[in-house]
């Protein structure tokens, strides 16, 4: 099958290619690099079966060859990066998903979108379902990637209802593994950036705000039995396991120095206190769950960021 994947160049969307082409099929990949890198793909590069083609999802895009099937993953996915660009993401999230929709309208392709748990804002129910509609601030800072999630989910089930398009929606929690961006200022990261170079881990808060994290081969894995199935309506793709960012900072000090002090800084704003995903849905419908623990997913990250170059 051709697959088309924006995003491509990015943390998911370098192990998606790798993994559709493990599977067989033939990958074209765009990215505009905002925040992807080449590197993250350059050991595909002399694939037979794999194109990457630099490219703006905002911009129009004609492409001669058909698709079977559309992933659309490009957006800003840090709040460091979305902040700083908040145009590009609401842009990413709109003008991308339908630029991305009409190619999966022209050829009769499947399309997956990937969303995200933001879209469940600062939740007032915990663990978050795909029914709960969300708490979110439309005009908070981080609104710009809340609603461009959400739109992008709202045009996706128009091209659906409308179009007929067979579309996914996976709503992303907390991913993380090698080939994240260093320095994009999400927890994993920037624990390990901070351990790395022995220095004190940064708590913002108390630290008694959860997380849930989600090894990448899981998340992958996810995304590929969702884009197979007939559900329409958003699945919730994470790793129910929770712990603190108390907790989570005392695991990155046993696994890597257990004498690094730990300091804290206040609280940005609209952080969400809670954050753990309900896969009932996704373990009814797809039979996945989350298969790779905490202490391996992170030995392999950090392997990752030793190996990993000066840029
Ligand atoms: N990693 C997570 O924990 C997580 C959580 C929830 C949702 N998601 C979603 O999953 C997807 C992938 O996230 P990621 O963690 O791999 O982030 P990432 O930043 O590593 O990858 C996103 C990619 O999109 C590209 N991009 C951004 N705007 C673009 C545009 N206009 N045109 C073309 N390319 C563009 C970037 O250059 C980057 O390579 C995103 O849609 C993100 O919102 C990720």
């Amino acid at each position: 099958m051709e697959h088309l994947i924006s995003g491509a160049a990015g943390f998911i969307g370098s192990h998606l290619c790798e993994r559709l082409l493990a599977d067989g099929h033939s990958v074209l990949g765009l990215d505009n690099l905002i925040t992807g890198s080449r590197r993250n793909l350059a050991h595909l590069a002399n694939h037979s079966r794999f194109r990457f083609m630099e490219h703006d999802v905002t911009q129009p895009l004609e492409l001669a060859g058909r698709f079977d099937h559309v992933w659309h993953l490009a957006s800003l996915a840090s709040p460091k990066e979305y902040l700083g660009h908040p145009i590009e993401t609401l842009e990413s999230g709109s003008t991308g998903t339908r630029n991305m929709l009409e190619i999966a309208r022209r050829d009769g392709a499947r399309f997956l979108v990937t969303s995200t748990s933001e879209c469940y804002g600062d939740p007032l129910e915990h663990p978050q379902v795909e029914t709960y509609w969300g708490n979110v601030n439309p005009v908070g800072m981080r609104s710009c990637y809340d609603e461009s999630k959400r739109y992008a989910e709202a045009m996706t089930m128009a091209y659906h209802r409308y179009y007929g398009v067979r579309s996914n929606i996976a709503r992303i929690f907390n991913t993380y593994g090698p080939r994240m961006a260093l320095k994009d200022g999400r927890v994993v990261p920037a624990f390990l950036d901070q351990a790395l170079q022995g220095q004190p881990l940064t708590i913002f808060g108390d630290g008694t705000q959860t997380r849930s994290f989600c090894y990448v081969s899981d998340m992958v894995d996810g995304l590929v039995r969702l884009a197979s199935s007939d559900e329409r309506m958003p699945v919730n793709l994470g790793n129910p396991a929770e712990l603190t960012i108390l907790e989570f900072a005392e695991r990155i000090r046993g696994l890597m120095n257990e004498k690094l002090p730990i300091v804290f800084e206040p609280l940005p704003d609209d952080d969400p206190k809670k954050r753990r995903p309900d896969i009932t849905k996704a373990r009814r419908l797809l039979g996945w769950e989350p298969k790779v623990n905490l202490e391996d997913g992170l030995r392999e990250t950090v392997k990752y960021f030793k190996a990993l170059a000066p840029a």
